[in-house]
């Protein structure tokens, strides 16, 4: 298709008009003002579950059209950009882990970059005390954006043209769409801090309370996107929207210049990879945490046979809660961009560490986590959104985004209508002192010019038989791993259902600081379990919104394919 438009040499303005009408894609086949949620859709051809109907919605149209999975990932990406504009973003950044039908495992890095100006005490007053509302919101919160350059560069394994897949966000923002309850709800929520952190009143902002049903139209956004959608990347890094930005950082004392978002580039990175009881499990490296912490948390429990101590049993909670207190020992003092700092990955995955670390655990009784150190290793609201999508050819994308918290630094560039990321917020900005998500960090994840902070994003792809089986992901900062973990070993182990995996209360130990923290509806009877075996619980309302899908194959063929969207919030799953 995209050879067809290259013969035609048509400017990629007439090329949309043509696309569409070849094809038949309009955002229309997507109704913006009335749409139902769905939490499971099962069909043959395809799938996409997300964080917003609409979004799934999109992706699932591109999918019908004859795009693939990259393609449908891209348009249901820029789709909630618009319609869940708390972490959906064009502002922000993220990771892509994909398998495709001829067999190659794939994973992009579009991770924020801090700015060429940043430096490593930046954050600190003159007497070294941590200056975290600056790290956390406003101007100088945000790294250099790297979704759209992330997009751009999984648009080599798509078939559609890059302008239709950003078609459909334009009309979205363009034309407005329906807001949720869950959105009106956030977006009053939030309302004092866009008034706060903005020089100009954006879209967000109202004089009445934002209610269920309202229309959101963002017209300064839908001109980005169609930028965006005229000038590919240089029309985000380059040209009148990369003015914008830097106009806004000089009204608000930000530090993204011109250069850094020239600079800024996406890389392909090698997929981890690791066996689990004959599945093979494909994640994200470094500077995403999610893969390693996957492989050590999964590797410390393989040899224990957790599935007839029962779910959600003392013993198994247990067990997990201390793989995962000795994983996040090691992402604080060892993780980081291994761009500019080494990482041990290899000595940190390998079965023998894995072992040692294990050489202390007690059954039934807690490891405090002053006596669980890092292992020795030679020097070598959490608003964050998932999607994963899978295509009738076989190719599954599995794509973690984020601007860091709710509406990241709540600053939208002023006339170009997208949020920025405080993504900045995401490096230790000094040694010990907790981010947002009470995480520490140490000099491997120190700040530095043009260097990408430590994440949490862990999307996943696992193969059965060597065909893909599950496409997973999820927000929730640092409890991302530990969800994804727990909803792994509820389909392997526990032989649960993708929507019971999904659904069922979740747990999270993340060492520092020493308590494991539960959703409301985890089971009492195993908190007090836990309290007698000397653990500290604290209650985190809910953890994460996790999309499945599954795949069934008959020997080659793709037999049926079912999606699964986290019950916790809007999400939508999708499928034909
Ligand atoms: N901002 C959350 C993460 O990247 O882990």
């Amino acid at each position: 298709m995209k050879i067809i438009y290259r013969l035609l040499n048509l400017s990629s303005r007439w090329m949309v008009l043509f696309f569409m009408l070849i094809a038949g894609i309009t955002a229309a086949q997507v109704n913006p003002y009335q749409y139902t949620i769905n939490k499971v859709a099962n069909g043959t051809k395809g799938a996409v579950s997300s964080a917003h109907p609409l979004a799934s919605e999109v992706g699932l149209s591109i999918l019908k059209k004859g795009g693939n999975a990259f393609d449908a990932s891209i348009a249901t990406q820029f789709a909630l950009a618009v319609v869940y504009p708390g972490a959906g973003n064009i502002g922000g950044g993220g990771f892509l882990v994909a398998y495709t039908n001829m067999g190659k495992a794939i994973s992009i890095d579009y991770r924020e970059k801090a700015p060429g100006s940043a430096s490593r005490d930046m954050y600190l007053d003159k007497d070294g005390n941590p200056l975290l509302n600056l790290s956390q919101n406003g101007h100088l919160a945000s790294g250099v954006p790297g979704t759209v350059a992330g997009l751009y560069a999984s648009h080599k394994y798509g078939k559609l043209p890059f302008a239709a897949l950003v078609q459909p966000a334009i009309e979205l923002a363009y034309k407005g769409f329906s807001i949720t309850a869950a959105e009106a709800r956030s977006l009053n929520g939030s309302k004092a801090a866009f008034i706060k952190y903005n020089t100009m009143t954006p879209a967000f902002v109202k004089a009445n309370p934002w209610k269920a049903g309202d229309t959101l139209v963002q017209k300064d956004l839908a001109a980005t996107l169609t930028r965006i959608r005229d000038n590919g990347m240089k029309g985000f890094y380059e040209g009148e929207t990369a003015r914008l930005v830097v106009e806004e950082m000089k009204r608000g004392g930000g530090k993204i210049s011109l250069d850094d978002l020239k600079n800024y580039s996406a890389a392909e990175r090698v997929p981890i990879i690791f066996d689990y009881k004959g599945h093979t499990v494909i994640g994200m490296p470094m500077p995403s945490s999610g893969g390693l912490l996957m492989q050590q948390m999964m590797k410390m429990i393989e040899d224990r046979d957790i599935a007839s101590m029962g779910f959600h049993s003392p013993e198994a909670v247990q067990l997990m809660i201390e793989v995962e207190r000795r994983a996040y020992a090691d992402r604080a003092e060892y993780m980081g961009d291994q761009d500019f700092v080494k990482v041990p990955v290899k000595r940190l995955s390998s079965e023998g560490y894995l072992k040692e670390r294990m050489n202390d655990f007690v059954p039934g009784k807690a490891t405090p986590s002053d006596v669980v150190k890092p292992g020795r290793a030679n020097p070598e609201s959490d608003e964050t959104t998932h999607l994963s999508v899978a295509d009738q050819y076989g190719n599954v994308v599995s794509v973690t985004t984020t601007l860091n918290g709710g509406y990241g630094s709540k600053t939208v560039v002023g006339g170009a209508g997208f949020l920025l990321n405080n993504e900045m917020d995401d490096f230790s900005v000094k040694p010990g002192v907790p981010n947002m998500f009470g995480a520490v960090g140490k000099e491997a994840n120190a700040i530095a010019p043009g260097k990408r902070m430590l994440s949490s994003m862990t999307p996943t792809v696992v193969l059965k038989n060597k065909k893909p089986w599950l496409v997973v992901g999820t927000p929730g900062g640092t409890t991302i791993p530990t969800s994804v973990f727990q909803t792994l070993v509820n389909i392997i182990d526990f032989k649960q259902t993708s929507t019971d995996a999904v659904n069922n209360p979740k747990f999270h130990h993340q060492w520092l600081p020493d308590q494991v923290m539960v959703e409301n509806d985890f089971p009492k009877t195993v908190q007090s379990s836990l309290e007698k075996m000397g653990y500290a619980i604290t209650n985190r309302g809910q953890i994460g919104r996790t999309e499945v899908i599954k795949l069934e194959w008959k020997g080659k063929k793709l037999f049926s394919i079912e999606s699964v969207a986290d019950k916790r919030g809007d999400d939508h799953a999708s499928a034909y």
